[in-house]
Formats: C-alpha cells, sequence, structure tokens
C-alpha cells in the first residue's frame, strides 16, 4: 500500500464547480448545501498545512519534454480523508448517488532498481498497474537532490520530466512494466559530491478523476565519492553478457548442465551469465551451475519476490530491463534468450567473427531452428541412447515452410535504453535482421521443464513426418557435442559426470 505521509493530494476544479453549482440553484437544496459546506470544511482542514501555490495547479500541469526544467508541487501532505458519502436528494426528485473508495488495488509504482546511465542520465525500473498505464496517462518527475543542497546553481536541487518507456508490448497483466528515463540537462553528481534521485510517480487523474495523487520514490542514493564520470568510460569488462529471463518450474539439471558448459565455451573467456531464479533454481540445478559460478563465469540473482506482483511470465520484462541497465558497461554485447535455446555458429567461424561484423549495429535479431523435443534418432544402440546428452540425440528439425518462428537477439547495450523478449525497441544505431546462416539458434522447446527422459519416440529414419509437420536429421549439434564435454571436463573437472535428468 502507498505510504500516507507520502501522498500530494491536489485540489482539482470540480469541488469547486459543485460548490458554485450549489450556489446558483440555491433554489432550496438547504440540505446539499450543509453537506457541501461541509465536505469543504474538511478539505480545508487538510489543505491548510499546504502553502498556497499548490492551489494553482495550471502552472504545473503540462508535462515538459525531458530535459527541460519542471516545477515540483509543494511537499507531502496527509491523504485526504475517507469520510463516507451519502446520497443526496436534489430538487426533491433527483438523487444524486456517491462513490465511496477504500483502499486501492495495484502499487502505483514498484521499484526494483534505478541506474546510471552517465553524467546526466538515468534508468528507474520498476512495475505499475496496467489499468492505469492502458486508461489514463501517470506522469513521472525526476528529482536530483545533492547531498548538500546549496542554492547554488551546481548545486541545488533539479527536477525534469521523467521519460516513460513501457516494454512489455502491452503483455502485462495486474502489473506492466515501466522504464522511466531521467535526462537531466546537465550531469548531476558527477564530481563525486553524491546525492539522491527521486522519482515523483503521479497518478494524473487515473484511478480516481478527482485526485493527483503522487508518490516520492527514492530510486538512488549515491554516497559522496562513490561515483565518477570516469567510472562509464572504462572499456566493458566482457566481451559477451547473457541476461537470462526467469527461471522457474522443475527444471532439469542435465538439461541446464549442457547448456551453460555449451555456451561458456562458445562465448569464452571473456563472457559471463547472468541467471535469474524465480524458483526454478532448486537444490540440484544449484549444484550444476555452482562449480560455473566459482569460476567466475556465473551470477545468480534471486529475483523470488517478484511473484507478489502478477505480471507477464514472472516480470521476464522487468527482469530483463534490469539486467541491460545494471550490467549495461560491463559489456560489449548483450544476448538475451531462454535456456532451452543454443546459438549456433557455423564450424568455420567464431562468435566474435559474427559481432566483429556487426559493429556498425545497435542490434541483430537471431533466426531459430526449431527442433523436435519428443523424437530421438536411433541410428546406435538404443541402449546407450539415454545417457547422450540432449543436443545428441534430439537431431529432428522441423522444417515446415511458411511459419513465423520466433527470433532471439543481441545488442550493444550502450546505446539501448529498454529491451524486450525478442527484440529492443527502445536504442539508438540500426538493427540488422538478415544474417542468412552466420548466427542461428537451435530451439529444444519445453524440454529444460521437464526432469525426464525427453526422448518420447525412437526414430531410424532421416525423415519423419508428425501430424502433417516434417522433420529431418540436422546433427549440427550433435557433431559439436564431443568438444563441449571434453571442455567441461577441462574446465570444472568431473563434478558434474553424475548428473541426472
Ligand atoms: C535516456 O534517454 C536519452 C535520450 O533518448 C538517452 O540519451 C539516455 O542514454 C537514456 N538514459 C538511459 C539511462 O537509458
Ligand atoms: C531539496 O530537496 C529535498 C528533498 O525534496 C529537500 O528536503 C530540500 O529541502 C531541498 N533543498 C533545497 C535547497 O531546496
Ligand atoms: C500531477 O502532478 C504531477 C506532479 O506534480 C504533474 O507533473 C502532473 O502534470 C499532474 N497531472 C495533472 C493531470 O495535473
Ligand atoms: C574469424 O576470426 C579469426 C580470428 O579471430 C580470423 O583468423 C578468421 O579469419 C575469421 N574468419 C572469418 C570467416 O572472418
Ligand atoms: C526401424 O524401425 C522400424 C519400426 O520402428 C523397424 O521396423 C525397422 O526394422 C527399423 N530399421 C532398422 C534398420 O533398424
Amino acid at each position: 500500500m502507498v505510504k500516507d505521509d507520502e501522498q500530494i493530494p491536489i485540489n482539482n476544479h470540480k469541488h469547486k464547480k459543485m460548490f458554485i453549482g450549489v450556489v446558483w440553484s440555491c433554489a432550496g437544496e438547504l440540505k446539499f448545501l450543509l453537506y457541501a459546506l461541509l465536505f469543504l470544511c474538511s478539505i480545508i482542514t487538510v489543505f491548510q498545512f499546504i502553502p498556497s501555490s499548490v492551489w494553482d495547479i495550471r502552472d504545473c500541469a503540462a508535462v515538459p519534454p525531458p530535459s527541460s526544467i519542471v516545477e515540483l508541487p509543494a511537499p507531502s501532505a496527509p491523504r485526504i480523508e475517507n469520510k463516507k458519502l451519502d446520497d443526496v436528494v436534489l430538487d426533491g426528485v433527483v438523487i444524486k448517488r456517491n462513490f465511496n473508495g477504500y483502499g486501492s488495488a495495484a502499487y502505483n509504482f514498484i521499484l526494483m532498481s534505478a541506474y546510471r546511465g552517465g553524467g546526466d542520465t538515468f534508468a528507474v525500473i520498476g512495475l505499475s498497474s496496467k489499468p492505469l498505464h492502458l486508461f489514463a496517462r501517470p506522469t513521472y518527475v525526476c528529482e536530483w537532490v545533492p547531498h548538500h543542497a546549496t542554492e547554488n546553481i551546481n548545486n541545488k536541487n533539479i527536477s525534469v520530466a521523467g521519460y516513460k518507456i513501457l516494454p512489455d508490448w502491452g503483455y502485462g497483466r495486474v502489473y506492466t512494466v515501466v522504464v522511466v528515463n531521467c535526462t537531466f540537462p546537465y550531469p548531476v553528481g558527477e564530481d563525486g559530491s553524491g546525492g539522491q534521485l527521486l522519482v515523483h510517480a503521479s497518478t494524473s487523474g487515473g484511478g480516481d478523476a478527482d485526485f493527483n495523487i503522487s508518490d516520492t520514490i527514492e530510486a538512488l542514493v549515491e554516497a559522496p565519492g562513490s561515483f565518477h564520470a570516469s567510472q562509464l568510460d572504462t572499456p566493458p569488462k566482457y566481451e559477451y553478457l547473457y541476461c537470462g529471463s526467469p527461471l522457474y518450474g522443475d527444471l532439469s539439471p542435465q538439461r541446464v548442465r549442457e547448456w551453460i558448459a555449451y555456451h561458456v565455451n562458445l562465448f569464452g573467456e571473456k563472457s559471463h551469465f547472468v541467471i535469474h531464479d524465480a524458483g526454478g533454481v532448486h537444490r540440484d540445478v544449484m549444484e550444476v551451475l555452482r562449480p560455473w559460478i566459482e569460476k567466475g563465469y556465473v551470477t545468480l540473482q534471486d529475483i523470488k519476490e517478484q511473484e507478489r506482483f502478477d505480471g507477464y511470465y514472472h516480470n521476464q520484462f522487468l527482469v530483463v530491463n534490469d539486467c541491460l541497465h545494471r550490467y549495461r558497461f560491463d559489456a560489449k554485447w548483450m544476448f538475451f534468450f531462454d535456456v532451452d535455446e543454443f546459438i549456433y555458429v557455423p564450424k568455420d567461424t567464431t562468435i566474435k567473427n559474427v559481432t566483429d561484423s556487426l559493429l556498425g549495429y545497435t542490434q541483430f535479431s537471431i533466426e531459430q531452428r526449431t527442433m523436435s523435443n519428443k523424437l530421438c534418432y536411433l541410428d546406435d544402440d538404443p541402449g546407450k541412447i539415454y545417457r547422450k546428452w540432449g543436443i545428441e540425440k534430439m537431431v529432428y528439425r522441423d522444417i515446415k515452410r511458411g511459419i513465423r518462428r520466433d527470433r532471439k537477439y543481441a545488442v550493444q547495450p550502450r546505446n539501448v535504453f529498454a529491451t524486450g523478449v525478442h527484440m529492443s525497441q527502445n536504442l539508438k544505431g540500426k538493427t540488422m535482421h538478415k544474417l542468412d546462416g552466420k548466427i542461428t539458434y537451435y530451439h529444444y522447446h519445453g524440454t529444460i521443464s521437464e526432469r525426464r527422459e525427453p526422448c518420447r519416440q525412437l526414430v531410424n529414419t532421416t525423415e519423419k513426418n508428425v501430424d502433417g509437420t516434417p522433420y529431418v536429421v540436422d546433427t549440427t549439434m550433435r557433431e559439436v557435442a564431443e568438444a563441449v564435454k571434453r571442455f567441461e571436463l577441462t574446465t570444472i573437472g568431473p563434478v558434474l559426470l553424475k548428473t541426472h535428468q
């Protein structure tokens, strides 16, 4: 629930209008006048603590473009008390019905994180009531409060309109994801003086047209000395960083083992993997990740708390946007795909060949090769097939034509302001979609979410038709499996050899 002491109720025209209306038609509705007076008095009681500047809301009604300075309303005042209003009879014939609201069902804003994107710019990442955004126009004002604010021009509070990005394509549920871009007209706290980033989130009449309720969020606090502009100029630590979507359910440790070994091998020493645990990293999956965490390749983020807030797919869009901004300066390229997907570059090339050829692009998308998650290739001893890796035995590729298949993507994160699941739509620079097999990904849909043998049907032909979908054997991934197994053994030793499905 919103905290009472953080509300900024603003006077509104409707109450005034109602009162004037009563005076004009004071034909005899004394009872109503008394009610109106009573109501007005209670409002005045509440508002007497607010400086008069608040009363003129026209001054701050228009949202200025980003970077122009905004006047903030006066500091917080207590919320108007909920006094139950009864129905009243007007002119002796009309029954004026009243509506009494209690509580609020979705938060105005749920803060996940806030990060600097430069000396003068920040990204604030969170969730907000979806109907509020769909049917109303909530606004955000960003305020930088220096550690020791003075009236000195270089060291005073400054407010700008925040630019809101809704990156989840309308997928949200009770909550939708909001990235608030706060860009000030000049660098703030850049000299290491420290400060605080506040975001004032206002409903602007959505929810209750009578009120513009503002909640003040302390998005970021920088202790003096903790930030210097030079920190953002250092070359990125990693060549490749993987931002994973939330993991949940009873995941197969063996599939996770294959995925992580395969991708550390593919992306190489200067890579890092950020895994988000929404409940899927149970004990056996943790055992598989642990050696890679110890080697410094994996960071595990526990995001189980977000389950309290009903968004799309365990708040996938929230998590990837947090990951983007959190690691934006740590990696040259950032990849977004899932743990049942395997990135592939042809044998005679490396991932670096591909990304080096795409330096002129901020984003490129990766085509899918869809694999059957049921058919397994039986071309040798059937007794041994259960000991093979998934990528060795699930070799039937769906070659149905004319199907739109999802893509995954990679970006150079310094040019990206918000991100999605299949691509980013908030970036500067070019996007490349035609890579003609230079890089693809193999998708083994659903194979990771079950802790059992994935093979449902053993097939001994190189082609197979299942319910009108043609499959052909594609042994590309099988051919790299041996090298990946050797890589795992030499990198982390034999600790995972006994991993189960
Ligand atoms: C906010 O948007 C501006 C302009 O679009 C951009 O230059 C800046 O990098 C963005 N900030 C962040 C933190 O993404
Ligand atoms: C700056 O803003 C903070 C927080 O809103 C407030 O406490 C402080 O008095 C302001 N300082 C000045 C100099 O306006
Ligand atoms: C609500 O208040 C905020 C913060 O003062 C302001 O930016 C916004 O324009 C207001 N909205 C309306 C509709 O008055
Ligand atoms: C790939 O990169 C390596 C060195 O990183 C280089 O020797 C090789 O020629 C490149 N191959 C292609 C096809 O660009
Ligand atoms: C392939 O499988 C079919 C039925 O599953 C079987 O009848 C056939 O003998 C098998 N062929 C070979 C060469 O194993």
